[in-house]
């Protein structure tokens, strides 16, 4: 058993298109869901938030980290999320780093090819670590 078989995969997808279902997305009419498992057990998700003014939409992984801090902080073991068909997307580059703030050290990704860990979709990554 490695540390990563013991991952929901199909309820963090399940989540993550639950989530899919109740995105806003008036304006490209592309919904996008997202799902994470927590360090304490926790699944928490979130949905894109569009808004008339395009530059100022939320992704998928914005409300996901609020929801994180919201709801007590923790740190993300494993991550998807998914488009509107419910197919596993890959997160865009600025929500990568969105997830790596509040990586667990061995958080690892359902991605389009395969599970990956955090390091593998943002390698040499600026962090916190920088800022130190
Ligand atoms: N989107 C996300 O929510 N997350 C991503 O990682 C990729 C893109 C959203 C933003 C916008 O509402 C829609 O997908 C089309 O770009």
């Amino acid at each position: 058993m490695t540390q990563h078989d013991d991952i929901p995969w199909d309820e963090l997808a399940a989540t993550a298109k639950e989530a899919m279902q109740k995105a806003y997305v008036p304006y490209s009419t592309y919904p996008v869901g997202a799902a994470a498992l927590l360090d304490d057990g926790r699944i928490i998700s979130g949905c894109n938030v569009e808004n008339a003014s395009y530059g100022l939409t939320l992704c998928a992984e914005c409300a996901l980290v609020s929801a994180l801090a919201m709801s007590g902080g923790g740190r993300i073991r494993a991550f998807s999320c998914v488009d509107g068909a419910g197919t596993t997307l890959m997160p865009c580059g600025r929500c990568r780093q969105l997830l790596y703030e509040f990586r667990a050290p061995d958080m690892v990704l359902m991605t389009v090819s395969g599970i990956r860990t955090m390091d593998e979709v943002l390698p040499d990554a600026f962090g916190p670590q920088h800022l130190a």
